[in-house]
């Protein structure tokens, strides 16, 4: 079966809780992913469209504006609008309507692309009807990519989202992880201090870098990958751009990090071993355990993630005392949050 595309909006700064409710309204069968777009995600589901839409309309929903179930993922490009169109939908003798939402920045408006499709579907036999059309022909443009879709109007779930707060300036996170670190400086500021130092690995693009930044003396974000531009621009934050493995610093730490996407056994010795080599004893552990699944099989991991755990956790018992296991607000359904002190 074809999976089906959801363009999804919701008010700005609340992107990762409108996915955590529409994963949990299709019980967890869609994937959804961020877009560059604030307030906007992509979802995909192998769900049928009449399943899809049921629910979404049964269920009460707090962070979800609109919902367009899609058709196809195309490059921008409006003959090709035509041309996909022109292949999915007979329009003669029907009253349609072009509605097109442009993001990003491109030579044309959106206006440009609902009247430059709609001459030609009129031509076609079609005849415009912008306030009751029997057929939608709808694209999202959103920059170098459209989602295009042939819709019903009732086809377009519509719901008034319970927030309307974006976030203040400044405190937009940088990835969903941030919001992992913050929470973490909220239920235990007692582990921070404006002397310490910081080894985060795993650290771009710099979510919990720049939220520890401004409660500890240095942090070093040791990453392959770029830092988010806000990031550099933070004083007491330096990009070490290397694999944790490959580190070579010439200091002591009073904090290890590490939320790197690497298989949990991987990622716990990478852990152990920066600590051995530069936490000072009593030093803290701060480290994502993530369930996932091995490159060359796609097999998982491990048989759960409380396996997973219980793994890392006999990993890191000959170095650390272990002094949480946590289920953070922002954590997947696949990871967990371990804090650890490294022992005297
Ligand atoms: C989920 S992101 C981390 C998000 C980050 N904590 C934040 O708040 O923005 C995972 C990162 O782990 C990095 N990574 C994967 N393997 C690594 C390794 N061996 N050493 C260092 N970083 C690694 C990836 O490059 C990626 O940037």
């Amino acid at each position: 079966m074809s999976s089906m595309h959801l363009v999804i909006t919701t008010p700005a700064g609340f992107e990762y809780d409108g996915i955590k409710e529409i994963k949990e309204i299709l019980n967890g069968e869609v994937n959804v992913r961020t877009t560059y777009f604030r307030g906007l995600v992509l979802g995909r589901t192998e769900l049928r469209k009449r399943d899809v839409l049921e629910k979404l309309k049964k269920a009460d929903t707090t962070y979800i504006s609109r919902v367009i179930p899609a058709g196809e993922l195309v490059p921008t490009d409006i003959q090709g609008f035509i041309r996909y169109f022109e292949l999915n939908v007979d329009i003669r003798g029907k009253r349609f309507a072009v509605r097109c939402k442009r993001r990003g920045n491109h030579q044309f408006s959106s206006m440009d692309v609902e009247r430059e499709i709609g001459t030609v579907f009129r031509e076609k036999g079609g005849t415009v009807a912008l306030s009751s059309p029997q057929i939608l022909l709808h694209i999202d443009v959103i920059q170098d990519d459209s989602v295009l879709s042939i819709l019903t109007p009732d086809e377009i779930i519509k719901k008034t989202p319970k927030v309307v707060r974006k976030w203040e300036k400044g405190q937009r996170p940088i990835s969903r992880a941030e919001l992992k670190m913050r929470e973490i400086l909220e239920r235990f500021p007692e582990m921070f201090h404006k002397d310490f130092v910081v080894i985060d690995i795993g650290a771009a693009p710099g979510g919990w870098s720049r939220a520890m930044s401004s409660r500890v003396k240095k942090v070093y974000s040791v990453d392959n990958a770029r830092l988010d531009c806000d990031v550099t621009k933070i004083k007491n934050i330096e990009h070490i751009k290397c694999r944790g493995q490959d580190l070579k610093l010439d200091i002591k730490a009073d904090i290890i990090t590490n939320d790197a996407n690497l298989l949990h056994i991987q990622s716990a010795k990478l852990s152990a071993d920066v600590a051995k080599r530069y936490l000072r004893q009593g030093g803290a552990l701060i480290h994502t355990v993530k369930l996932g699944t091995v490159p060359q099989t796609g097999v998982l991991a491990a048989k759960s993630l409380s396996h997973a755990v219980d793994e890392v956790t006999a990993e890191f018992k000959k170095l650390f005392n272990i002094k949480s296991v946590l289920r953070l607000r922002y954590n997947t359904k696949m990871e967990k949050t371990i804090i650890a002190v490294k022992r005297d």
